[in-house]
């Protein structure tokens, strides 16, 4: 069901956290978002002083869209390890910084921020002792272990950045993503570990490593022991490594436009763009939005259940949280292990006051019942949050009234991999609660909505495509090495401002609601993954002369992959050899990208829906993947109109007789 076809339903704000919340009510908010726009530099200088700055910024901001020019905290200096660990140490030294809740439930770890301080500093020597230098690209493939925030903080330390290439990625795809930013140290581990399952993450990144000159040193740390090939002159243990280190590095003072990582994610057209995050900007960005948005108070236990691999892993579950020094926990497993009450037996055992997921693991989980989750104590909850794609109104319903016992806020945040930290959102204590909607700006960030034909519409009642009318510090500042790209791809539909790629709808209330990406980008349980992409490794399978993959509806993913393809004309007589073709396109699909981006349906066809010139019309490939067979609009400037009759009959016949 769409947004459009709910009438709202409202959840008032809840009073107990209107009281002792940071921001108390809409009035407060309205006077500080105000404030935020009419005198923007003025609104982030203050915000800034919740960061340590080594020595000051002689320009607050420097932006100009036209130009795709982003920069804040000119000329400032800092370091975002010491602002998420050492300036901690005076009064939170024996405070547990991580609780790692490894992926048998038995297995838990907390780490002090004492202690993540000397890890990281060892780690931070031992790059430095591989040759990594200030500015260095250092790939990380690693599970959601300790190491991976070691490392991460220790490449912050030392100045170098960070890629973080998510463990479900195939070799394929992490050979790309290390050549594209020529990194020179990568780190693994043996194998990882989900759900009592090893993944060979060694073996993975030795098949990458095959075609990766840039590489003079994988680091490998030991998860589950198992035996590995270790490559004489290229291969360390990093246990070794590190031990061989002293527990102290001093912090390098970067500038504020220094990067600090690149996060590749999936885009309309081409190859994984490396999204690119500098220092200042992003971490008082991270760390403003993690207090306000949470409503995170000193002392709170606060989960956030995503991946390292993925922005919010980035933003919230280490450089937002650490930032404020709070207790943050780091999720080995999976919401289904061992079984579907994990997660409440996560927040039962530590006293979990914060919980952020996305609407695919809720969907996944109220789908296996209350009993779950009624089987655990969650009244030390407060707040819960989600992330990743529109939320239906029922698994919004589920999670306030059964996982919250209807007193808990829950945010549903807009935000993403380029925005570096949450844009629209609800606040706990401030406004009322719409099932669907991620209601407001946060402070400082102005939506705008335009027409196809990029007209601003001023009406506060309205829909079309979403963009941002101003910069704020925690946003993107270029793809990695093409700038062009860039500006292509986030300044030129809509001139002067920044395009989000959403469609979406203004209420009368100034609620947004998101109706999902207007471009070719799917989002599948959350992530995301360009139609180009999966497009390219279909049609790298011999059997194959082309295909066209589209969205599709999935109870638990929101969004399933559905491909249209057609088979080479020496191998048409496998169109009756329905499971051996889809054998085939799943396993090149888990071979190029990974698991995530196989598609669950394939429908085999003589042709695809072109126009004239060439261009395949997926507005009927989406339409026949939704059954919706009728209303195929105008298709007289197809070079071939029997196509669509032919598709239809072929998708009547596979999925409704
Ligand atoms: C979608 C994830 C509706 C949106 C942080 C966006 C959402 C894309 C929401 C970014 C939400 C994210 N409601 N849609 N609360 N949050 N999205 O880069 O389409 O992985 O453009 O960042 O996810 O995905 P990304």
């Amino acid at each position: 069901m769409s947004v459009h076809e709910h009438p709202a339903k409202v959840y008032p704000v809840h009073p107990q956290l209107k009281d002792s919340a940071v921001v108390k009510g809409l009035s407060e908010y309205q006077a500080m978002y105000e404030k935020s726009l009419a005198d923007s530099d003025a609104f982030w200088a203050d915000i800034a002083q919740r960061i340590d700055w080594f020595s000051p910024w002689h320009q607050v901001s420097q932006c100009d869209f036209s130009k795709a020019q982003v920069a804040w905290f000119l000329g400032a200096k800092l370091n975002v390890a010491h602002n998420c660990i050492d300036r901690h140490l005076k009064d939170k030294a024996d405070q547990t910084a991580i609780i790692w809740e490894a992926d048998d439930p038995a297995d838990t770890r907390h780490i002090s921020y004492r202690e993540l301080h000397e890890e990281v500093c060892r780690a931070a020597n031992a790059l430095k002792a591989h040759g990594v230098q200030h500015g260095d690209r250092v790939c990380i493939y690693l599970p959601m272990i300790p190491e991976l925030a070691y490392v991460m903080l220790a490449c912050a330390r030392i100045g170098a950045v960070h890629s973080i290439v998510f463990a479900g990625f195939s070799a394929d795809a992490l050979k790309d993503r290390i050549l594209d930013c020529e990194a020179k140290v990568v780190v693994t581990a043996d194998e990882g570990l989900r759900g009592g399952k090893a993944i060979g993450l060694k073996a993975i990144t030795d098949q990458a490593l095959e075609q990766t000159p840039c590489v003079s040193r994988l680091l490998v740390v030991r998860r589950t022991g198992a035996e590995v090939n270790m490559v004489a002159g290229r291969d360390c243990w990093y246990h070794e490594e590190v031990a061989k280190q002293r527990p102290t590095c001093p912090a390098a003072w970067v500038d504020a436009e220094d990067p600090l990582f690149i996060l590749y994610t999936s885009g309309s057209t081409g190859k994984p763009k490396g999204v690119l995050h500098t220092s200042g900007g992003y971490i008082t960005y991270a760390s403003f939005t993690h207090q306000y948005v949470f409503d995170y108070r000193p002392g709170d236990i606060y989960f956030c259940a995503a991946d390292i691999g993925w922005i919010t892993g980035h933003s919230y579950i280490i450089y937002g949280p650490l930032a404020n020094g709070a207790t943050t926990i780091m999720f080995e497993s999976t919401p289904l292990y061992p079984d579907a009450g994990r997660y409440w037996d996560v927040v039962e055992r530590h006293k979990v006051n914060i919980f952020y997921t996305a609407p695919t693991a809720i969907r996944a989980l109220a789908a296996e019942g209350d009993a779950f989750v009624k089987k655990y104590d969650r009244s030390s909850l407060r707040v819960m949050g989600t992330v990743g794609e529109p939320i239906n109104p029922e698994a919004w319903g589920w999670y306030h009234d059964v996982v919250g016992d209807g007193r808990c806020a829950v945010v549903d945040t807009w935000w993403q991999t380029e925005t570096g930290g949450i844009m629209i959102t609800p606040q706990p204590g401030v406004n009322d609660m719409k099932p669907g909607s991620a209601t407001l700006p946060f402070y400082g960030i102005e939506p705008v909505i335009v027409d196809e034909a990029c007209n601003r519409q001023e009406d506060v009642e309205a829909t079309g495509l979403l963009c941002m009318g101003r910069a704020w510090p925690g946003m993107a500042r270029t793809v990695y090495g093409d700038h062009q790209r860039y500006v292509e791809t986030y300044f030129s539909r809509v001139p002067g401002y920044y395009f989000t790629g959403d469609g979406c709808r203004r209420d009368k209330d100034g609620c947004y609601w998101i109706t999902g990406r207007v471009d070719d980008v799917l989002n599948v349980s959350g992530h995301r993954l360009g139609t180009a992409e999966i497009e390219a490794s279909i049609n790298a399978c011999d059997w194959i002369a082309e295909s066209a993959v589209v969205g599709c509806h999935h109870d638990i993913k929101g969004t399933g992959i559905f491909a249209f393809v057609v088979l080479n004309r020496d191998n048409a007589d496998h169109k009756d050899d329905f499971d051996a073709v889809f054998k085939t396109v799943r396993e090149q699909v888990t071979a190029d990208i990974g698991k995530i981006a196989r598609p669950d349906h394939i429908l085999i066809s003589t042709g695809l829906p072109k126009t004239r010139s060439g261009k395949i019309m997926r507005r009927i490939l989406r339409n026949i993947a939704k059954n919706e067979y009728e209303d195929m609009g105008n298709i007289s400037t197809l070079a071939d109109p029997s196509v669509v009759a032919l598709l239809i009959e072929g998708h009547r016949k596979q999925f409704n007789s």
